[in-house]
């Protein structure tokens, strides 16, 4: 995202975020119970497992000692171990995956959710990442690093007790060792911490980056530049290499420390330990059990280390879900959405709005505009490019709030209105026809998800569609590609138009619906839409003239501004602006 990272947190507040997995967990209880149960009996097995060789070594060895009991005994705790951590691992997987799979699609509603706005503001391919790599990790977190972590912290105060009970003298040198191998990993976490976050934010740089690419391959290859956007790539690719890199070197080199420290402390205890079963005042199967416990305890450090430093990496990932779960949508949904009375006329007004957009506030898009449309009229919108004819259809979409002044449906304030309700009672044929990378019978049906295909070719005859999707290889059933790559231009807008006509809503908004067809065609579609618009309330953006002469009121805007309307007839008599554009366009 663009909004600045906040200031580093504590280690103490990041491991915090992951309090934001709880509601998660809740839903799968009974996974976490039956993994806790088996997280127990495993690790009853394992510390049980140095008694049993002890007694091995000191009973079975012994003369008329019973040996077979003993094995048998070693070999029923290894199945038990067996069959308890196979559970173990089933139990806590399956939990990892239910809980990211609700995480994912949590996150992605709320995405859906947000309003426009956001998405100016924020590169798709962030988003991407975080649905993707970030869920990734925490995925790891819950699936396997919590079951590390606890099955760790159990054994190590397990073995702890054990070394205490078996030998507390030796027990005692061990604790005094604790510290020295604690200290390393203490001094370096943030260091750490800091170099996980780069490197996974470096990801999300070069995820960016190529989905930029892959969207704009036309442009790429056009200007020749794979390499100059391979390089572009390769850049990011290393800058996150070189980040994980400098991660997984602190890693390492942290674990080499830890073992040094762990195993030279217990070598030393197993001297003195030896030495003591030389004088006889030890018996060999207690240093035996004692070692054991040692190397159980010792491992288990071990482990922990390495999942703190997960845990960091997943709690860096929570975070940034947390920022985008935080994200509240600047059009707030009213408490109680006000009731229209059903079919809706139709009827639009801007009051006095002035608007400018979110990512470039000192310029205005809009300023002090106000315009009635009746229901059932026709009005076209006219004027250069950037004049804030779009714009108009943005707030009657509600896409985006005025700063002041209302807009209305039906003579009620869009901000009292449910905004799903209000954009159902429109049909946008936006000025870049956006088609699905899936069939045009598919493509077309979005306008209305329960049409029956009848409907859709009815449809799709209307918006002259019809006969180039028949000669497709597959009729309605083709693929179009993804963002319609398969068809030209023309044939895009033609399937928008296709679309919104099947939705059949009281208010239609055209935005240069007709821009990319030929004249032919055109006039074809023109037809169709003047069949459409009669007794629906429409708004036309198009900068041919000739599609707006039949509109009951022309508006002329420049700079957010009415600069002048009336019928085509009256703004050629008044000269300005539409006169100009009119003898442009007519007066060959
Ligand atoms: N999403 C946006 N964010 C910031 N500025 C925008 C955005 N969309 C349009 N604008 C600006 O608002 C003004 C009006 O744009 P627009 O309504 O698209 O013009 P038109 O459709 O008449 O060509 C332009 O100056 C344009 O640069
Ligand atoms: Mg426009």
């Amino acid at each position: 995202m663009s909004t600045p990272e906040p200031k580093v947190a504590s280690p103490i507040q990041k491991v915090n975020s992951l309090r934001g997995l709880l509601p998660f967990l809740r839903p799968h209880r009974s996974l976490l119970i039956f993994w806790l149960i088996a997280l127990a009996i495993s690790s009853s097995a394992t510390l049980f497992f140095p008694v049993a060789v002890r007694n091995m070594i000191d009973h079975g060895f012994a003369k008329g000692g019973s040996i077979d009991r003993w094995f048998g005994l070693l070999m029923i705790v290894a199945v038990v171990l067996a069959l308890a951590t196979a559970a173990r691992f089933y139990f806590v997987s399956l939990l990892g995956e239910r809980v990211i799979a609700d995480l994912r699609q949590k996150l992605y509603r709320h995405l859906l959710s947000l309003d426009q706005s956001f998405f100016e503001r924020t590169r798709s391919g962030e988003l991407l990442s975080r649905l993707s790599a970030d869920t990734e990790l925490l995925r790891s977190m819950v699936g396997s690093s919590m079951s590390i972590a606890l099955r760790s912290g159990i054994t190590v105060i397990g073995s702890a007790t054990m070394l205490a009970y078996t030998s507390p003298k030796m027990a005692m040198y061990v604790l005094l060792g604790i510290p020295l191998a604690v200290l390393p990993m203490a001094l370096s976490g943030r260091r750490v911490r800091g170099a996980s976050k780069d490197s996974q934010d470096r990801v999300a740089d070069a995820n960016a980056r190529a989905g930029e690419t892959f969207n704009a391959m036309h442009t790429v290859q056009s200007y020749a530049r794979e390499s100059f956007e391979s390089s572009r790539f390769n850049e990011a690719v290393k800058r996150s290499l070189k980040a994980a890199r400098k991660r997984i070197g602190m890693q390492s080199a942290l674990t080499a420390v830890f073992i040094v420290i762990i195993f030279g402390a217990i070598t030393a205890v197993l001297w003195s330990g030896a030495r003591d079963v030389v004088s006889g005042e030890m018996s060999a199967g207690v240093l035996g059990q004692f070692l054991l416990y040692a190397m159980i305890g010792g491992g288990s450090v071990a482990g922990l280390t390495e999942v703190w430093s997960e845990v960091q990496r997943a709690s860096g990932g929570m975070t940034r879900i947390n920022d985008l779960l935080n994200e509240k949508s600047h059009l707030d949904s009213p408490q109680h959405p006000a009731t229209l009375v059903m079919p809706t006329k139709g009827a639009l007004s801007l009051d006095n709005v002035s608007f400018s957009y979110p990512s470039r506030p000192d310029t205005s898009a809009l300023q002090n505009f106000s315009l009635n449309i009746a229901p059932g009229e026709t009005v076209a919108l006219v004027g250069p490019s950037g004049a804030g004819k779009t714009t108009v259809f943005q707030l009657l979409l509600r896409f985006h709030d005025p700063d002041s002044g209302s807009v209305r449906f039906d003579g009620i304030d869009l901000k009292q209105l449910e905004p799903g309700f209000l954009r159902e009672q429109i049909a946008l044929v936006p000025q870049d026809p956006v088609i699905f990378g899936t069939t045009a019978r598919e493509n077309i049906r979005y306008g209305k998800l329960e049409a029956t295909d009848a409907e859709i070719e009815t449809a799709a005859r209307s918006a002259e569609a019809h006969d180039f999707i028949s000669e497709l290889p597959l009729g309605y059933d083709s693929e179009l590609g993804e963002r319609g790559a398969r068809l030209s231009g023309g044939q895009q807008q033609r399937l928008a138009i296709a679309r919104a006509l099947l939705k059949d809503a009281p208010v239609l908004l055209l935005d240069e619906a007709t821009s990319a067809l030929d004249a032919q065609s055109e006039r074809a579609v023109q037809q169709a839409l003047e069949r459409l618009m009669e007794g629906r309330t429409t708004l036309v953006i198009a900068h041919r003239l000739a599609t707006v002469l039949k509109a009951d009121r022309i508006i002329v805007m420049d700079k957010g501004r009415i600069i002048a309307q009336g019928t085509h007839n009256e703004l050629i008599a008044q000269g300005g602006l539409y006169a100009e554009l009119a003898r442009l366009q007519f007066d060959h």
